[in-house]
């Protein structure tokens, strides 16, 4: 008979022997995405819009070993902007025997099409197994969504759609890997334009003296904002985020890839098709990783822009939820009147208070811009009853849905820093008298709720659409591997 110690003896042995299996090379602080099942590899291909490349290795393979360390150094210097993942496959082996994998390590680069309705490309990485061989060849291989804005086009890009946009302007013909991947992470929500120096017309449109810049394009009427931070993808996206909700990063745990419906999927073929006419002619390369970007002199960030919601569905999700908070929301009407400069005053004030807040690490109410163009704008006025002409004028509300309560700003003509100020701090304390939400309200808003497509049928393997795309896609020929901007 065993004795307890020597079944706790085992017990151990056991446990250990499963915790040595289940060891990849990568530990969990790393950069390299780990993947583990074939569902998780299947999200990363199917549904992220940023390129991937991914590592099929054996943990006691020695030249896999030997790689782990430039892999990790690329997947730091790409983060945010390329997938760098990695399958143990001696945890997954029909996962990997179902991509084929013969021998250790084998490397893939999976490139998302342009137009969502089409499967990615998978091709193995055929090139040195060194950060800089692999940096370079992935921030080629990124997808180019930045549309190229010329004085003749400048108008046009304008005018595309309703969504916020930005540009960037730099001396370079090539787009950097940064830009680049700005332009994916804001793909249907915000359009990146990239302007030449010498678009003189447009350069001095946005009084742009200094190369690269980047100027935010709030839209709603809202004044252009110029970019004073690090040319980074990280300082660059939060910047940007201020007018436009970026795509998450793909989530390899998420349930099931959200599917298009088919009016987007149009409209992206359209957009495709016009991006892909624009081709870009090479410059001249460095060598530094896309991490090591030039940056602009650094000037300490003051009051940034209160954001802008353009959509209803937006409002909806952030202030007019069950368990909505209180919310500020200053609807801004059209600009057409002498009412602009009040306006500008006044966003300017709420920015400057939003800026006090955050740095008294005070707690602050969300403050949104509503412009006229908003449908929610018109609803909620009408609902609220601030009278007829009110489309032209500029309101202040706060909002809690919650529990069921508006107050009007009744500083009358006084919208001075410290009036706004001192009726923000009352709210906060809970003073003052608040009027009762109109029950309808919320409902009507509900009413109005976008219905989800059914799902589509998943399409065929991606591999299958390998050798058709190398045809119809070129690579951006002597494209700038990873430049400065
Ligand atoms: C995703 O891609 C895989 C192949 O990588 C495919 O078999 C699968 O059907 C696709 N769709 C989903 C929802 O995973
Ligand atoms: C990919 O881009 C589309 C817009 O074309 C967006 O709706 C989707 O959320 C993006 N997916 C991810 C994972 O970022």
């Amino acid at each position: 008979m065993l004795s307890k110690t020597l079944l706790a003896v085992v017990a151990a042995l056991a446990q250990m022997h499963s915790a040595m299996a289940a060891d990849g090379l990568y530990d969990k602080g790393s950069p390299v995405l780990q993947i583990a099942n074939k569902k998780q590899l299947n999200t990363l291909i199917n549904t992220s819009n940023h390129t991937s490349i991914v590592e099929f290795y054996a943990p006691w393979c020695g030249h896999c070993k030997s790689l782990k360390s430039d892999y990790e150094k690329a997947a730091r210097s790409l983060a945010g902007m390329v997938n760098v993942a990695a399958v143990n496959c001696d945890e997954t082996r029909e996962l990997c025997s179902s991509m084929g994998i013969k021998g250790f390590p084998t490397l893939k680069i999976v490139r998302p099409s342009k137009s969502s309705a089409r499967k990615p490309m998978i091709e193995d990485y055929q090139g040195q197994r060194t950060a800089g061989s692999i940096i370079d060849s992935l921030t080629s291989q990124m997808n180019n969504h930045v549309v190229k804005v010329t004085d003749a086009t400048l108008e046009s890009f304008l005018e595309a759609d309703e969504n916020p946009k930005a540009l960037l302007f730099t001396e370079k013909s090539s787009t950097a890997p940064t830009t680049k991947a700005l332009a994916t992470d804001f793909l249907g929500v915000l359009a990146l334009g990239q302007v030449r120096s010498k678009e003189q017309k447009t350069v001095d449109t946005y009084g742009v003296k200094k190369f690269p810049a980047l100027v935010l394009l709030p839209g709603g009427g809202k004044e252009p904002v110029v970019y004073d931070g690090k040319m980074k993808h990280k300082e660059m996206l939060a910047f940007l985020s201020q007018a436009a909700e970026p795509n998450k990063p793909v989530d390899i745990n998420a349930a099931t890839p959200p599917k298009k419906k088919k009016a987007d999927k149009e409209k992206e073929k359209k957009a495709e098709k016009k991006t892909e006419t624009e081709t870009e002619t090479a410059a001249t390369t460095t060598s530094s990783t896309p991490t090591e970007q030039q940056t602009a002199p650094v000037i300490v960030q003051g009051a940034v822009p209160i954001p802008t919601v353009h959509t209803l569905d937006k409002l909806r999700s952030s202030c007019l939820g069950d368990k909505s908070p209180t919310c500020l929301l200053a609807f801004v009407g059209d600009e057409t009147s002498e009412k602009k400069t009040n306006t500008q005053n006044v966003l300017g004030h709420l920015a400057e208070l939003a800026h006090k807040n955050a740095q008294a690490k005070r707690a602050s109410f969300p403050i949104y811009a509503v412009p006229a163009s908003n449908e929610a704008s018109k609803l909620l006025l009408d609902a609220l009853e601030l009278g007829t002409d009110s489309q032209d004028q500029l309101h202040l509300v706060a909002i809690n849905a919650r529990r069921g309560w508006w107050r009007h700003y009744k500083g009358g003509d006084d919208l001075s820093f410290a009036a706004i100020e001192s009726w923000v701090d009352a709210i906060r304390m809970g003073e003052g008298a608040k009027e009762k939400l109109p029950a309808s309200l919320v409902s009507k808003v509900e009413v109005k709720e976008v219905k989800e497509e059914p799902q589509e049928e998943p399409q065929e393997e991606p591999q299958e659409q390998v050798k058709e795309e190398s045809k119809n896609e070129p690579v951006d020929g002597g494209e700038v591997k990873h430049e400065e901007l």
